[in-house]
């Protein structure tokens, strides 16, 4: 049998390569960082399918450079904001995700940076390591508190619900917005739903659960900051430009808010120098929230399973665009 042509935009980890491997011809981006753009539009042309990053732009162009010959696009990834998904539509091209796979270990990191920012987690360490600690302090880096406070989930999906849960550890009280408001997770959770305003109003700390899309684009400006609490907590472990950099700049500076802790940031990678990271109010990490090797290796298995579902001309279990299903070759 003639194997499929595959290109793999990075190495994943092996339990999913080894997947891909057996079934297809596959090349992989051995680099550390993602393929440049004319090595990705060099690679695709003749493959059969691909396996992307959300690092990777797959767009009508890529679609059109790797020829009519690609059936699938398998993303690394639950979020596919990276791919023109109506371009891949329209050319009959499957477009599938990782999706329910990494829900609980993002949550539980949106949930270790809403600690690590309210109790001053980052700055306490910075503190000790450039040797400023010369007694107990009873004023020294003191925080918000995380039980009892209330909590506003933006977006009730399967991590803004995986977030809610946890929330009810911490006797926290749960507002959410969601465009299924009412929906039956967030009332299971002891959630209300309220308008984006109560929620920005009333709430200790804002965790950002949606998809980038042109609606959730600057979602939270400056018109946002200026309706939460000088003491809130916005934490974004989605996609950065959900949140307007300038006006998060801005909104730390001058104690709109106390503290921000982001996942993701607009750019991506967020430069040395940028001056976000000169707030010691900002935590920032490097799109981490679902780093565990367990959820890592499940997520290259899926993908692997998605990519070759699609080879074989079947329907893969996570399916972006069954649409495509219809204009297939
Ligand atoms: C995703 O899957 O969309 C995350 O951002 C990375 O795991």
């Amino acid at each position: 049998m003639i194997k499929p042509n595959v290109y793999v935009t990075r190495a994943i980890p092996q339990a999913g390569l080894d997947e891909v491997d057996a079934f297809c011809r596959m090349e992989v981006w051995q680099g550390e960082t993602p393929p440049p753009r004319d090595i990705l539009l060099e690679k695709a042309a003749g493959k059969d399918g691909l396996l992307s990053l959300l690092t990777d732009l797959i767009d009508a162009d890529l679609m059109d450079a790797a020829g009519p010959q690609l059936t699938v696009v398998s993303n690394y990834a639950v979020g596919f904001d990276n791919i023109d998904v109506d371009a891949a539509t329209e050319r009959g091209i499957l477009v599938t995700n990782t999706p329910g796979i990494l829900t609980d270990t993002t949550a539980d990191f949106a949930f270790s940076l809403l600690m690590g920012a309210a109790r001053r987690v980052v700055e306490g360490v910075d503190y000790v390591r450039a040797g400023r600690w010369q007694t107990w302090g009873p004023r020294l880096l003191v925080g918000q508190d995380v039980h009892g406070a209330t909590l506003g989930v933006v977006g009730m999906g399967r991590i803004g619900t995986a977030v809610c849960r946890r929330a009810r550890g911490f006797d926290m009280k749960v507002l959410y917005v969601d465009p299924a408001c009412g929906l039956e997770e967030g009332a299971e959770q002891g959630a209300v739903c309220v308008d984006m305003d109560t929620l920005l109003w009333e709430s200790d700390f804002v965790t950002l659960h949606v998809p980038l899309t042109d609606e959730t684009h600057h979602l939270i400006g400056a018109e946002a900051f200026r309706k939460m609490k000088p003491s809130a907590v916005l934490i974004n472990t989605a996609r950065g430009p959900i949140v307007d950099p300038e006006a998060l700049y801005h909104a730390l500076k001058n104690g709109d808010i106390a503290a921000a802790a982001l996942d993701v940031t607009d750019p991506e990678p967020l430069p040395a120098g940028n001056r976000l990271l000169s707030l010691s109010n900002l935590i920032v990490c490097p799109h981490i929230a679902s780093a565990s090797v367990a959820t890592r290796d499940r997520m290259a298995v899926t993908a692997a399973e998605n990519l070759i579902a699609g080879l074989k001309g079947k329907r893969p279990q996570h399916l972006v665009n069954p649409e495509a299903l219809d204009r297939g070759p």
